[in-house]
């Protein structure tokens, strides 16, 4: 009988209980979009986001890199984000590991571990590598660009903004790696066909899909440089 009143408007006999009001729930779903909106920010400008337990399992597997019989760790300067990074590294450790295990980036990020993904996508003297399948040791002497360096001055890079513009990320697993091809192509190659830039954007995969996007934000990002 109540819901029959609600539904008709209430009336002044029966004991009506609070339900969310429309407003409430407009103004909840006002704060998921700002809130999602602050999640992309922090995704696009420092690869924040990971998934938990790939990461703690990722973690476990460096500690078991290190504890290969015989391997020593040898002292290198990385130049890392255009600051000189000293570190003992192993003769077999990968780059990946080496930044995000010994000098904290952990924005690049380790999906695959196998050359396949593209997640562990950096920068060496501007052409892009996978980071999972490189040696450190081997890239010692080159510049080493990954995401927490691509933002300057506090001022987000023009791919950077239009990933965001175009609502690219969605988990935002893959993102680091995307904006670092992005970036790359676009040092090269300021004004590419779509054609170019999907081929330089190939080697980077998204399980969520959102291809489409980042494209859009390549050729808006180049408009802009
Ligand atoms: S984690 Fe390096 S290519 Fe997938
Ligand atoms: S945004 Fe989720 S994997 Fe690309």
């Amino acid at each position: 009988m109540a819901d029959d009143c609600r539904a008709a408007g209430g009336c002044d006999t029966h004991h009506h209980e609070e339900r969310p009001q429309e407003s409430n729930l407009l103004s909840k779903v006002a704060q998921t979009k700002a809130s999602r909106r602050a999640f992309i920010k922090g995704v696009i400008a420092s690869g924040a986001a990971m998934g938990a337990s790939g990461y703690l399992f990722r973690a476990g597997e460096a500690q078991a890199q290190a504890r290969v019989p015989g391997a020593v760790e040898r002292l290198v300067s990385l130049k890392v984000n255009g600051q000189t990074r000293r570190v003992d590294v192993l003769p077999h450790e990968t780059l990946a590991n080496t930044l995000r295990y010994k000098l904290g980036l952990t924005g690049t990020k380790l999906a695959c571990d196998r050359g396949e993904c593209g997640a562990c996508t950096v920068m060496a003297n501007d052409s892009t590598i996978y980071s999972c399948t490189t040696l450190t040791h081997a890239v010692a002497d080159r510049e080493i660009t990954t995401i927490e360096g691509i933002a300057k001055n506090g001022q987000l890079h023009p791919v950077q903004k239009a990933f965001i513009e175009e609502i690219g990320p969605q988990c935002g697993f893959c993102t680091p790696g995307q904006v670092i091809s992005a970036v790359a192509l676009l040092k090269a190659n300021p004004k590419p066909t779509v054609e170019e830039a999907r081929r330089a954007m190939s080697g980077n995969l998204c399980r969520c899909g959102s291809y489409q996007q980042y494209l859009a934000g390549v050729m808006r990002a180049s408009k802009e440089i």
